[in-house]
């Protein structure tokens, strides 16, 4: 890497940052393309993340991916923000305009719907229902997305249905909740199932819903992507289930916030999925 006086600087803020593999993926990017371009990672002190943005308006940094806790705080903290990013009640990227504005952006429900089309190609979201664990952050942009995308039925299941019911009301359309005690009629007919719960995770209780349930066709993703192939997504394996992995989606929402940054598509000679693979050890 050759850094100059007119070098870009992007990066990613969290909290914790240290494991991201935004800087990874984007640097290897930066690399192929040759770009006079940095990407750097910005952990960021809980309740300093308000002060941190107002800091870079004006173009020092051409922008930010933002990842948790801050999604929130960096939607509030725009001038403007997409239709999705609005929708989602977060945003993952944030653009310093020249003029000292600042824009957000949500490619996270971008991502998720570029891994279902690399993973699983026959997949089409108008062609019926799909049914999403959880009630979070994540299950909300993925409603969002495939809101938007033109899915004509998204079940919401969660633990705290009332959570759910909070996501149908407030994105209203085609959005219904269960409750975890509902999952077996939310699994009816549908053609993907998407978890976006916490659980499984390393230090998370299993999650324990009825796959086979499912129909035999149905796409089954874990937004979790490490362990790269899930206890979730293992079992749907199992039970001959298509399966899209978490990873998938992280490129697929790397991709576009390396456009806004830089100003180009990331070129694709590089395989950052091995890269990634490689990165995490998975
Ligand atoms: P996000 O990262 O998407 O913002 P979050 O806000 O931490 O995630 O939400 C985590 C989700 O995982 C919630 O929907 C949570 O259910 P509750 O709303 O009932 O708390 C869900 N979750 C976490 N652990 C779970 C488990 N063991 N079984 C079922 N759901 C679980």
């Amino acid at each position: 890497m050759s850094l100059s006086g007119r070098t870009r600087v992007a990066g990613v803020v969290g909290q914790p940052i240290a494991h991201s593999m935004s800087p990874v993926l984007h640097n290897a990017w930066i690399a192929q393309a040759g770009l006079d371009a940095v990407y750097v990672p910005f952990a960021i002190a809980n309740g300093r993340f308000a002060a941190f943005v107002e800091g870079l308006r004006g173009g020092s940094v051409a922008g930010v991916n933002v990842t948790l806790p801050f999604k929130g705080e960096a939607l509030a903290a725009a001038d403007q923000a997409s239709a999705r990013a609005t929708a989602a009640q977060a945003a993952n990227v944030l653009v310093f305009r020249a003029d000292g504005t600042l824009f957000a952006d949500n490619t996270d429900g971008l991502g998720l719907l570029a891994a279902f089309a690399e993973q699983s190609p026959g997949f089409d979201p108008r062609a019926g229902a799909v049914t999403l664990l959880g009630a979070g952050g994540g299950a909300r942009g993925a409603a969002a997305a495939f809101a938007q995308a033109g899915c004509p039925d998204i079940r919401i299941v969660n633990r705290t249905k009332a959570k759910a019911q909070a996501i149908a009301d407030s994105l209203g359309g085609a959005i219904s909740a269960y409750g975890l005690d509902e999952v077996s009629a939310a699994f009816r007919g549908i053609q993907a199932l998407v978890n976006a719960t916490s659980a499984g995770l390393a230090d998370g209780a299993a999650l324990d819903v009825p796959l086979e349930a499912t129909p035999d066709a149905c796409v089954v993703m874990d937004m979790v992507y490490k362990p790269l192939i899930t206890p979730f997504l293992a079992q749907a394996r199992a039970l001959g289930r298509p399966t899209v992995d978490g990873l998938a989606m992280l490129i697929g929402q790397a991709v576009p916030s390396f456009e806004a940054f830089y100003g180009q598509p990331p070129p694709a000679q590089v395989d950052v999925r091995a890269l990634a693979i490689t990165t995490l050890g998975l």
